[in-house]
């Protein structure tokens, strides 16, 4: 132990008081965030005022937390730590599908409903067909003489927010139980389909603490539109993902910095009555096709 404190010998005094952690990896988790937060505190020389400032911002943001809502988590997005986290541990391999953040509203279970059944119990907004395949990446298309492996029975847990911009949850007795999502088993084939409708853009919540550091930054609370997915089939990763809406407002900008390019899709609309009569629809609609592409 250290006996005469000092501005350049602080962090490490109080790494080596960590020295007998049995755990190892907890002692490298400690120890680098010792070395970081006194770095940052030497760099930015906090004053005694910004400093109780930051300790009641972070009591108020725990203060904040119930069990419908982690104002901590949506901190950990809006300074992008939360993707960062997400990505580093599911790095890019070769053509499986990237993946984003879980986000806060996938908080009840999604209804079992068969491939083409609609998760739209509004009938508001734009219609729309989501059709693609769940294949694995050992035999992914584009790899040198591999062709992608359909993955049959593969589940495919969707959510997502209606054309104002929110989800179930947030509007409990003006949308239907479950609007939105729905948990899909793909065919032997692979492929699954589903109706819906064209989602929008919407705020995370700025109600808190997160929403006061926004505004302290000038930041917008918005998220590009998208579509949520967790694909999972025996033997492979679990895949966590979006479908984002090509040239949605904030796609550029997305306030939890989730989108990857490689998650972005066309919503072409479609003119084809023939088709829209193959999916149960009478008039035009948007049609997004994309396959996940898992790892064994
Ligand atoms: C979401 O997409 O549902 C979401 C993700 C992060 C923060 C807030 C919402
Ligand atoms: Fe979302």
């Amino acid at each position: 132990m250290a006996t005469d404190f000092t501005e350049e010998t602080a962090a490490a005094a109080v790494i080596a008081s960590l020295a007998d952690t049995p755990d190892p990896r907890l002692r490298e988790l400690l120890s680098g965030l010792v070395k970081h937060l006194h770095a940052f505190a030497r760099e930015t020389e906090p004053t005694i005022a910004e400093w109780e400032y930051a300790i009641d911002f972070l009591t108020r943001t725990g203060q904040k937390c119930d069990d419908e809502r982690q104002e901590f988590i949506l901190l950990s997005d809006v300074l992008g730590i939360s993707m960062l986290v997400e990505t580093i541990n599911n790095r890019k391999h070769g053509k499986a599908t990237e993946s984003t953040v879980l986000g806060p509203f996938h908080v009840v279970e999604s209804p079992r409903r068969e491939l083409g059944d609609s998760i739209d119990f509004v009938g508001t907004g734009q219609p729309c067909v989501v059709r693609g395949r769940v294949l694995t990446a050992a035999g992914a298309p584009g790899l040198p003489g591999l062709p992608g492996l359909p993955v049959p029975g593969a589940e495919l847990d969707v959510w997502q927010a209606n054309d104002q911009g929110f989800y179930d949850v947030q509007q409990p007795g003006m949308q239907p139980r479950a609007n939105g999502r729905g948990l899909f088993t793909a065919g032997a084939d692979g492929a699954f389909w589903f109706r819906t409708i064209v989602p929008s853009y919407y705020p995370i919540p700025t109600d808190g603490p997160v929403g006061d550091l926004l505004n302290a930054t000038k930041r917008h609370p918005y998220r590009p539109a998208h579509i949520h997915f967790i694909v999972s089939a025996p033997s492979h990763r679990t895949l966590t993902t979006h479908i984002f809406v090509a040239g949605s407002q904030y796609i550029e900008s997305d306030a939890v910095f989730a989108v990857k390019k490689s998650l972005i899709a066309d919503f072409t609309l479609t003119d084809d009555a023939d088709l829209a009569a193959r999916y149960g629809l009478n008039g035009p609609f948007f049609l997004i096709d994309f396959d996940f592409i898992l790892l064994s």
